[in-house]
């Protein structure tokens, strides 16, 4: 009814719409525009902390709650080992803020700013926060920013200590996972110690051929280096060893089958291009230290030995991330630890050897230049890289320079896809959007076993395959046992421009 208050103001009108046809359950299109894409909006349905279904609902309940116990644990192992009072007041305080963001993670609380520590991605996470994430707590932002913005707040417990800025909770477990990889560790460096050499007797195609096979090889020891399951490596005997060098074909034809979206050719085909290019620049976007790196920088000593690539530069984290992320400590540790360290007290002295003429090569390659290490604060934010050209431009530009970059592990992968419910059937190309289509993207390979819920890249049947995958064998996302090695078509040459 029209009229006034009794305090004189008008009220409103109210409407009666009873004949009018009843709403309709409108499905909105996906992926959305990409106006209307934001960090709280990725391009198809986000994955958040609430959604019992997905694996982001037990990281963020059970995992993340129990990897910050360890860490708490690892501090006060450390702390217990100190005898200057004031470092011991110092850490003490260092443990009280982890316990702090204990109960803000286990009791659900908002998401607030970064205390600022001089870090050069406080202004990046402020800002983020401040547009997107008002309010948001950790179960209801995006699964991905929630389960970042974790991290970083952990670094925040050191980074504005007085003495332990750049402690490393996970340091320990990172050394300990590569000292119990010695198998693996040893089956390559007896192989790679020496400069490999491709036999002279060989015609120009068979030579060719070789190095395509030792690419492929290679390529697959470096990304099922990024799984937890290390056995595909360590289980050969030395028959089987034999049989695949003279044929390379029935073990690369088993692993494969596991590769569900699978560019291993067309990766090939752009990297045997490389060596007549004047650049031949590869880029290494790590994932995890110890073994995973280890399994990267054998195969960065390939790509360079056989001249496909002039350059290889690394790119790590400048903190402790995702438990087991590269930081320069952590790539310092492995190269002075292969040349002078102890860790393998069964191994035979040709071994340690072998591992010490690796570790010296390496280091060799970086006193020359040809291989950089490091570490963009980009690389700790919770973007995706879907906001890398317009949230870091410089670091765009920097890796539109280079003729390749590989993305390894499963962090980077969901980074690239935005983290959200893509069909599996989605081509890499849409699933990684600016990183693809913006003037200037390099090429992309993305190299990365299966630990969490976004898959694209299948391929046509894509979707089929992931849906029969889900009904046969429940947990197939996170186990590790498939992988993805996906290809962009890049768009280098073209200028890059910023807004
Ligand atoms: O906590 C879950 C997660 O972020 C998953 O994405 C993945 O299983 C793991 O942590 C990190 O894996 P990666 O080291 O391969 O990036
Ligand atoms: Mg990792």
């Amino acid at each position: 009814m029209n009229g006034t208050s009794a305090s004189g103001a008008p009220t409103k009108v109210t409407l009666s719409l009873g004949h009018l046809p009843s709403k309709k359950d409108i499905k909105a299109p996906w992926p959305r525009t990409p106006s209307r894409v934001d960090p709280n909006n990725p391009p198809w349905p986000a994955y958040r902390g609430y959604h019992e279904y997905s694996f982001a609902h037990a990281t963020m309940g059970v995992r993340l709650p129990t990897i910050l116990g360890k860490g708490i644990e690892d501090t006060t192992r450390t702390l217990n080992e100190q005898s200057s009072e004031e470092k011991i007041v110092d850490l003490v305080q260092c443990i009280e803020r982890m316990e702090v963001l204990m109960t803000d993670l286990s009791g659900n609380a908002k998401l607030r700013p970064i205390i600022d520590d001089g870090e050069g991605d406080v202004a990046l996470w402020n800002k983020e926060i401040a547009k997107y994430f008002q309010g948001k707590d950790f179960m209801n932002a995006p699964w991905l920013f929630a389960e970042a913005y974790k991290y970083r707040r952990l670094h925040e417990c050191f980074s504005i200590s007085k003495f332990w800025s750049d402690y490393d909770v996970f340091y320990r477990q990172k050394c300990d996972t590569f000292s119990r990889s010695s198998d693996a560790v040893f089956e390559l460096s007896m192989r790679f110690a020496e400069p490999f050499k491709i036999s002279d007797n060989l015609s120009d195609s068979g030579k060719l051929e070789a190095e395509r096979l030792m690419f492929l090889e290679l390529t697959q020891v470096c990304l099922w280096g990024n799984s937890t399951d290390l056995s595909l490596l360590i289980n050969m005997t030395e028959d089987q060893i034999k049989a695949l060098q003279s044929t390379g074909g029935d073990h690369l034809a088993a692993t494969e089958k596991n590769i569900l979206g699978n560019h291993l050719n067309q990766l090939w085909e752009t990297v045997k291009d490389l060596r007549g290019k004047t650049g031949g620049r590869i880029d290494f976007v790590l994932d995890n230290a110890g073994f995973e790196l280890y399994c990267d920088c054998v195969y960065a000593d390939f790509l360079l030995q056989s001249g496909l690539a002039k350059q290889i530069r690394f790119h790590g984290k400048r903190y402790p991330w995702f438990v087991s992320d590269v930081t320069r400590k952590d790539w310092e540790w492995l190269l002075n630890t292969m040349v002078y360290g102890q860790l393998f007290p069964k191994a035979s002295d040709a071994e340690i050897e072998s591992l010490r003429r690796l570790g010296a090569r390496w280091k060799q390659y970086e006193k020359e230049g040809k291989w950089v290490y490091e570490q963009h604060p980009f690389w700790c934010t919770g973007y995706t890289f879907w906001e890398l050209h317009t949230e870091a431009p410089d670091l765009f530009l920097h890796l539109s320079r280079s003729d390749l970059v590989y993305f390894k592990g499963d962090l980077n992968h969901r980074k690239l896809t935005y983290d959200c419910a893509a069909p599996a059937s989605t081509p890499f190309d849409v699933a990684i959007g600016p990183m693809a289509s913006s003037a200037g993207a390099p090429k992309i390979a993305s190299l990365r076993t299966i630990k969490s819920d976004v898959v694209v890249g299948f391929g046509e049947k894509g979707d089929e395959i992931a849906e029969k995958l889900d009904e046969t064998e429940p947990g197939w996302k996170i186990s590790g046992k498939y992988a993805v090695v996906l290809l962009s078509e890049g768009r280098p040459g073209e200028k890059v421009r910023f807004a």
